[in-house]
């Protein structure tokens, strides 16, 4: 095989719960992730001079800021290959919006080497490889519907959700992650995280045979710290409040806020009459794992 095509699907955070701050600066985290149909499009080509990326948008780097790049590199030094890559990304997801696109993009890139490589696939010894490259990198090697515990990288299966129909808005500013995750933890005292938060009363709904429960305590705690660098994000949440809405909440660190709706019709109608001219607004689906 010479070259590939693979998808790298966004996702968004059905809950994203801080437990505490770690001693190594990271934040103990329980979250609810879900993969949705918005994806980039990734080609993989064979080449011997090394890993070049090319992208289709001109704020995304094309070098070793690239995370896609350091999935490569890693690739590259684990299996031992002297050989290249030439990685084309056609971006879809906004970047930096709270929908871990380029984590996506670099555990894409891994997998499809090792196809590209006609390569043997153990993914609990790949998802260890790309915890390298960042926290929410390993759930993005399968996706779906996965509780995720530790810094992120922790992780496991759910029965996925099923079909949801959503809109994703992104506000066209940028947060910085670990901005936010200091505000958040200037806003709290250390004695003061909230661990009375049950996330078992929401991977029990998941794990039966009910329908979803939306009133159930679905929640970010990153969305109020987000909300004081960026007042865009309340201004989106206000309006989608008033779209009818199963649940709507900030996905990640943000900026991006989703809604979720009953029907496809609905979601639609929320996007098409979407006031705020600037935003990048689309319909979506829920996804389950790739
Ligand atoms: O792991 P990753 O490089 O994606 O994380 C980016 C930043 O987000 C970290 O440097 C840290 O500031 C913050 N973070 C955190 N706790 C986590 C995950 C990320 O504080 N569990």
């Amino acid at each position: 095989m010479k070259e590939i095509y693979i998808k790298a699907p966004a996702k968004i955070n059905l809950v994203l719960h801080i437990k505490r701050l770690r001693n190594d600066g990271y934040h103990e985290l329980e979250m609810i992730m879900q993969s949705i149909s918005l994806s980039d499009r990734i080609k993989l080509k064979r080449n011997s001079g090394g890993i070049i990326i090319k992208n289709s948008d001109y704020d995304l780097p094309n070098d070793k800021n690239n995370l896609a790049y350091k999935a490569a590199e890693l690739f590259f030094e684990k299996t031992n290959i002297d050989q290249g890559v030439e990685i084309y990304i056609q971006k879809n997801i906004p970047i930096a919006s709270g929908m871990a696109g380029g984590s996506s993009d670099a555990a894409a890139v891994m997998r499809g080497l090792y196809d590209l490589y006609n390569l043997e696939t153990n993914f609990d010894i790949i998802r260890e490889y790309l915890a390298e490259i960042g926290s929410d990198v390993p759930y993005c090697l399968e996706g779906g519907t996965v509780f995720a515990s530790g810094r992120g990288e922790k992780i496991e299966f759910l029965p996925f959700i099923g079909e949801k129909h959503l809109v994703i808005v992104t506000p066209k500013i940028c947060v910085s992650t670990p901005e936010v995750f200091n505000i958040y933890d200037k806003m709290k005292h250390s004695d003061d995280y909230n661990d009375n938060y049950n996330i078992e009363a929401i991977i029990d709904n998941i794990k039966s045979d009910k329908k979803i429960d939306w009133n159930l305590n679905f929640k970010n705690d990153l969305a109020e710290p987000a909300r004081q660098i960026c007042s865009e994000i309340k201004k989106v949440e206000d309006i989608m409040k008033n779209t009818d809405p199963l649940l709507y909440l900030m996905s990640g660190s943000g900026p991006t806020v989703f809604a979720i709706y009953e029907s496809r019709k609905k979601a639609e109608k929320a996007a098409v009459n979407w006031p705020r001219k600037n935003d990048f607004v689309i319909t979506a689906k829920t996804i389950d794992s790739y």
